[in-house]
């Protein structure tokens, strides 16, 4: 069993580097299924998820080459098999983009259930809604999805909900359907344009990506024959910017892309700590007061994201005041909350609204990660609280960051992995 021991209270100070984006990356990887050819993606997460569908995506036939640590090149040329199995699906939530991506290019998917972060119910119903909609017969039983189509056809979809998972599904399944998909209410995050500019960048014909609507000219064929690199993770340099004012420090955060940082920033300024965008690639987050409290509400992007809603909470805990998150993504996201409680943390949550009594400071505790933000978020708390902090379950917060107590050792934190 591992864990990280972390002393505190230290003040994040210096520049991180942040990683290639996991939920482009999660998305991207099935992706290549499409792709009659070979490609070649740059800037990939060193992450347990990314490991994993690498080895999914052998075990449906594909070559991959690593050409250096951030970089691999896919050949999907010979793809033999169009099942994958519960016991590696389980594992993370993003393997259902098996199904839209085995389903596009063969018309056939038999993928196990996806698992992931337990964040309450997470249906995948507008997923299916999308499948069927270009004329693939779905049944989901015995811990699997499968989904078959003779021909698919472009349509039009209308998503009941914003969804990341299913927008991004119902876009792999029409890349190369008959004639013109339009998918109306989608999500707007940037590693759905990154998978967009991606399926372009490979022979797709994808307009809209950002926007409310996606328009999809389906195409016969991705000839592959192109390098693609991932976008920079929004929520690991989220994670760093609140990190810093969390332990009223002074962090620059370099290789970001600061239009997808616009909530956070405005949420940091909010506070009171400060903010200097250098040059729409870095930007330096620094606090030197207490920050003041505030209310937050989770929406899909441009809104304040849910995946950074513990990492913010770590800060309102300490906030002077009272602060209230409304989480309206998820069913169940606070289970953090109790973890921050037994640090000395004054916060109520009941559903899907916390209220937090800010306290003066938290004192270090054996805690444990519930899911992969409530893990980044336990760190940051440790690092701001007096004495030592043990973080158990780091599974969780391997699967999103790359090296984590590495780069928050460069910033001076006192954080060790141990083995127990
Ligand atoms: C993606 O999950 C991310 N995961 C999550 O990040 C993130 O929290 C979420 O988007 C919201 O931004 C990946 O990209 C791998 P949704 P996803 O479909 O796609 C409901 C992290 O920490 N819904 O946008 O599963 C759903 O229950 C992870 O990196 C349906 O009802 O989220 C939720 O309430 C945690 N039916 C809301 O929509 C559906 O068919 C948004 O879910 C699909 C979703």
């Amino acid at each position: 069993m591992e864990k990280l021991v972390i002393n505190g209270k230290t003040p994040l100070k210096g520049d991180v580097t942040i990683s290639g984006a996991k939920n482009a990356a999660v998305a991207i990887l099935p992706a290549t299924l499409l792709i009659d050819g070979i490609c070649t993606i740059d800037n990939v997460p060193n992450i347990s998820d990314v490991k994993i569908y690498c080895d999914i995506l052998q075990d449906l036939g594909a070559k991959i080459t690593w050409n250096n640590e951030h970089e691999i090149t896919v050949d999907t040329r010979n793809i033999n098999s169009y099942n994958s199995p519960l016991e590696k699906t389980s594992k993370f939530r993003a393997s259902y983009y098996l199904i839209g991506s085995l389903l596009g290019r063969f018309g056939h998917a038999q993928v196990g259930m996806p698992g992931g972060c337990n964040l309450g119910a997470r249906p995948i119903d507008q997923h299916i809604k999308g499948f069927e909609a270009l004329g693939a017969k779905v049944d989901v039983s015995q811990g699997k999805i499968t989904a078959t189509a003779e021909d698919l056809i472009g349509t039009s979809v209308y998503l009941d909900m914003v969804s990341v998972g299913a927008t991004i599904n119902v876009m792999l399944a029409a890349v190369l359907a008959e004639g013109t998909t339009i998918i109306d209410n989608v999500a707007k995050e940037p590693h759905i344009v990154d998978v967009a500019n991606f399926l372009n960048t490979m022979g797709a014909d994808i307009r809209g990506a950002g926007t409310d609507v996606i328009k999809i000219n389906g195409v016969k064929k991705l000839h592959g024959n192109a390098t693609y690199s991932i976008v920079p993770d929004q929520i690991e340099a989220g994670t760093f910017m609140l990190a810093a004012v969390a332990t009223k420090g002074d962090v620059t955060i370099r290789n970001c892309i600061t239009k997808h940082l616009e909530p956070i920033i405005a949420k940091i300024i909010e506070m009171g700590a400060e903010v200097d965008d250098i040059d729409g690639d870095n930007i330096r987050v620094w606090c030197t007061k207490r920050p003041k409290k505030i209310n937050i509400k989770t929406l899909p992007y441009p809104g304040f994201p849910t995946d950074l809603q513990p990492q913010m909470g770590v800060i309102l805990s300490m906030a002077d005041g009272t602060s209230i998150i409304n989480e309206s993504i998820w069913e169940s996201r606070f289970q953090y909350t109790e973890e921050l409680n037994k640090m000395g943390a004054k916060i109520s949550a009941h559903g899907k609204t916390a209220v937090f009594d800010g306290v003066e400071g938290l004192v270090g505790a054996p805690v444990y990660a519930s899911d992969l933000r409530a893990g980044a978020a336990l760190i940051i708390a440790g690092i701001c609280a007096e004495g030592t902090t043990e973080v158990y379950n780091l599974s969780h917060i391997d699967r999103g960051y790359e090296n984590i107590e590495e780069k928050f050792k460069k910033l001076g934190a006192n954080i060790e992995r141990v083995v127990e």
